[in-house]
């Protein structure tokens, strides 16, 4: 039985928790959180399983395999590095880190350590988010033009990162995964309101090669709850809305078309309104997609779909997107590297 913590158990750890705890390929051995409350409300939820407030209990216990670390953003990067020195598997919510050079150094400690890094972008196990990348691949969709995403509501201000670092890091992985390609460059314009120097809204712009383009709005001054992708191609559209509850995905056979034989304008170009879609699909709950991945790797020694480059990738262009902001919305070039495959496999074999 796979031998699992987690550190960390504020609004979203605690899901965290609940998964891993009623999955039966693991064992949650322990939670740790500096907020003996939020540990008492646990231990009535998941007897069995220990408490603690100190992070080295995890360390120190030899038979613990993974630490799933659901801490705020500023802690990733050094409760990461202490687990993967202790030789532990680890699993870091978004955002990764909050710097590029912490990502690559916790990538390059988990290559020596032949750890497995995974980062919590739920959305790349989204079953929906897979059909539509099934879709683009298949070109059912034709060429992609450009790609939305909102991630707007009234909900969670927090101090310590801004509406960027905090939403935009499932939209960016999400898009990157659904292109397959890396941007050029990226834009990004937004605004403070409520604290000084913490941008409440966000609209960053992603330009591609062949003039693909992609748009993010995260806020969390808004009056609307949206989580959305929209994909506009040559043959076909494609709305993702997460806030449906069955209906997630509608596929919108509409384009345009240039005909070859016209008299006129009118009659060169012409708008094709066809059938709107709703493909049924089995919606498992993401969450326990990804965790169910996190422990397959452990036992299966694989590399996660999520892994350490991919959040590398997603925090270069975050970082990106922050200078822009500074400078009003100038565009950052962006280089995201390539990930070589070869260390990726040797990161995790021969535990
Ligand atoms: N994947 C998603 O959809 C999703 C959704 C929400 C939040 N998140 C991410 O999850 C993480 C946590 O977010 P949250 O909303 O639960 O935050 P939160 O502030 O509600 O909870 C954080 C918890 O971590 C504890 N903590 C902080 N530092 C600690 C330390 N050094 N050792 C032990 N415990 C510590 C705090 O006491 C608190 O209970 C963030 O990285 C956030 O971006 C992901």
């Amino acid at each position: 039985m796979i031998q699992i913590a987690i550190v960390g158990v504020g609004g979203w750890g605690k899901n965290l928790a609940r998964n891993y705890f009623h999955n039966p390929n693991c064992l949650l051995k322990y939670i740790c959180d500096l907020d003996e409350a939020k540990l008492r409300k646990m231990q009535s939820q998941m007897p069995g399983t220990a408490m603690t407030t100190r992070f080295d209990d995890l360390i120190e216990d030899e038979d613990l395999q993974g630490i799933v670390i659901a801490t705020t953003a500023p802690s990733h990067y050094k409760l990461c590095r202490a687990a993967l020195l202790a030789g532990k598997d680890v699993y870091v919510e978004k955002p990764f880190v909050l710097d590029v050079t912490e990502a690559e150094d916790l990538i390059q400690l988990a290559d020596e350590k032949r750890r497995i890094l995974m980062i919590g972008h739920l959305l790349e196990y989204h079953p929906v988010v897979n059909r539509l990348k099934q879709m683009i691949e298949s070109r059912e969709l034709g060429d992609i033009y450009y790609i939305y995403n909102q991630r707007v509501n009234l909900g969670t201000i927090r101090g310590d990162e801004n509406a960027l670092w905090n939403f935009a890091p499932h939209d960016i992985s999400s898009i990157l995964y659904l292109l397959g390609e890396e941007p050029t460059d990226v834009s990004a314009r937004g605004q403070c309101y409520l604290q000084d120097g913490i941008e409440d809204v966000v609209f960053l712009t992603l330009n591609f090669n062949n003039r693909r383009m992609a748009h993010i709005h995260v806020s969390w001054l808004d009056p609307h709850k949206i989580r959305k992708i929209t994909i506009v191609g040559s043959q076909k559209m494609a709305v993702f809305d997460d806030g449906e509850g069955t209906e997630k995905l509608r596929i919108y056979d509409k384009g345009v078309t240039h005909n070859q034989d016209y008299d006129s304008f009118a009659e060169f170009i012409t708008v094709r309104f066809g059938d709107i879609t709703i493909p049924h699909l089995k919606i498992g709950e993401p969450l326990q997609l990804e965790c169910q991945h996190f422990i397959d790797c452990i036992r299966e020694r694989k590399v996660p779909l999520s892994d350490g480059w991919d959040g590398l990738r997603v925090v270069k262009v975050l970082d990106a997107a922050q200078r822009s902001l500074k400078s009003n919305g100038a565009p950052v070039a962006v280089s995201l590297g390539s990930r070589g495959p070869g260390e990726r496999l040797r990161a995790v074999q021969g535990s």
